[in-house]
């Protein structure tokens, strides 16, 4: 268990170099067994969720070179010709969420697929019905098996279908999108998810050989191909960790300059933000993404009501983030978070440390102006809950110790280091 110290009260101020997208490179990671060619990814951040990915593949036989740049970002050179892959994803693989995009390509690659049950997580249930329930529609046949999920497709290949997904799902967009794009025949998925992190992959899908085109506003065409070639693929850069630096250094007082993004890579939440009174302005930079100052535009922040949604609406996991923000707004804000049945569980902790944060009902909450705040001892539930505790630490009075920190690394490189560049009292314990 890793903990973080934090003393408030110091304005974050400087720039931190923004990294490649988190929840681009874990598909784009898992397409790469789609193919026994090699690919090379660059602008991978070197997080905890894609390190424990790149052993698990490297475990099952896959061959993975981490080429260093500038120390942030990574490229990785994909060779998964050796893969010794049955379409049995082994006990410990089956541990991390991201596996469940595995059955896709599995399906597509041997015609058979067999994991551990993925369970729910802090955040909430969690289901897989949609994932399932896409891949039956392709032509996988479910095998019943108490703990695991196994589907086979009896020898024979994918065949393309019309799928009309019952809600939006961002995983179960992926894994239709992969999984079709080496069915037989043409596959329309209905009611997809569209984040940006979607069409990152649908970019490399394309660029491996895929026919996917976007037909309508959630609407793609999936035309079958034999077989997909390596490619290379620079990661999108990573919208979330560009906003949470954004709201972080503003609630400080403080102000701060992402480089390697732009703002056209920080859709599903900077409109939203730019409401509450943060500017976010494109600067000339010499970085391929471009780069952004993040500033507070009068001095104040506003209240603002908002909840979460498929993107474009206002993405789930800045919600944490923004609950801090809120604290300090000159007014009553509302926030419902619709996406997660349990992304709440950091509210505790903000009203251990004095904050005025009211239930209307389980979705929804009503933040009031809390600006006295206190340091205490607060605990990480998840990832964003993390960036969420260590933002509010670094505004509150006195010191604040968040025990479970280590989900912060899941989807931030050196956050710790980065904040402390930019001024923030803050270390590892
Ligand atoms: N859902 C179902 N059935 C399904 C699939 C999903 O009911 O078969 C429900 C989920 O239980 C959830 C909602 O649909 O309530 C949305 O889930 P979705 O499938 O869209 O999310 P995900 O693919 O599991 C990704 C990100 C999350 C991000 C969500 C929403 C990755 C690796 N993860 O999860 O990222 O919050 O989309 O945008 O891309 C994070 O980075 O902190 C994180 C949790």
């Amino acid at each position: 268990m890793s903990s973080i110290k934090i003393i408030g009260g110091n304005k974050i101020k400087g720039e931190v170099l923004i990294s490649g997208a988190k929840n681009s490179s874990m598909p784009i990671i898992i397409a790469s067994i789609l193919t026994n060619e090699q690919s090379i990814l660059s602008n991978v951040p070197y997080v905890s969720d894609v390190t424990t990915l790149i052993s698990l593949l490297t475990g099952a036989g896959s061959h993975i070179t981490v080429i260093g740049e500038g120390g942030i970002s990574k490229s990785l050179k994909i060779q998964t010709k050796n893969l010794n892959f049955d379409g049995e994803i082994s006990l410990e693989a089956s541990k991390i969420r991201a596996s469940i995009l595995l059955v896709g390509p599995a399906l597509a690659r041997n015609g058979h697929v067999k994991l551990l049950k993925p369970g729910g997580c802090n955040i909430g249930e969690r289901k897989i019905d949609i994932h399932i329930s896409g891949m039956k529609a392709l032509g996988a046949e479910i095998i019943e098996n108490n703990n695991y999920l196994e589907l086979t497709t009896n020898g024979k290949k994918l065949k393309g279908a019309v799928i009309e997904m019952p809600s939006v799902s961002v995983g179960a967009t992926e894994n239709l999108l992969m999984a079709a794009s080496l069915a037989e025949g043409e596959t329309i998925l209905k009611n997809v998810a569209i984040e940006p992190e979607i069409m990152d992959l649908i970019d490399f899908l394309n660029k491996m050989g895929a026919k996917i085109t976007q037909e309508g506003e959630r609407i793609f065409k999936i035309i079958g191909v034999d077989s997909l070639s390596g490619v290379s693929h620079e990661i999108i850069p990573d919208r979330i960790e560009g906003l949470t630096y954004g709201m972080l250094a503003c609630a400080t007082g403080g102000e701060v300059v992402l480089k390697n993004i732009s703002r056209k890579y920080l859709g599903g939440g900077f409109e939203e933000i730019e409401k509450c009174g943060i500017a976010f302005e494109d600067l000339p930079s010499d970085y391929k993404f471009g780069s952004v100052r993040c500033y507070l535009k009068t001095g104040k922040i506003n209240p603002i009501s908002i909840e979460t949604g498929a993107f474009p609406g206002f993405a789930t996991d800045l919600q944490p983030q923004l609950s801090v923000l809120m604290l300090l707004a000159g007014g009553t804000s509302k926030i419902t978070e619709n996406i997660f049945e349990n992304r709440f569980q950091h509210i505790t902790y903000l009203e251990k440390m004095g904050a005025n944060i009211a239930f209307e009902d389980s979705k929804t909450i009503v933040i009031h102006n809390s600006s006295e705040l206190n340091g205490s001892v607060v605990e990480g539930t998840d990832l964003r809950a993390c960036a969420a505790l260590i933002m509010v630490g670094l505004i509150a009075k006195g010191e604040t110790i968040l025990r479970n920190a280590e989900s912060v690394d899941r989807g931030y490189y050196h956050f710790v280091k980065n904040i402390a560049n930019c001024g923030g009292k803050i270390s590892r314990v």
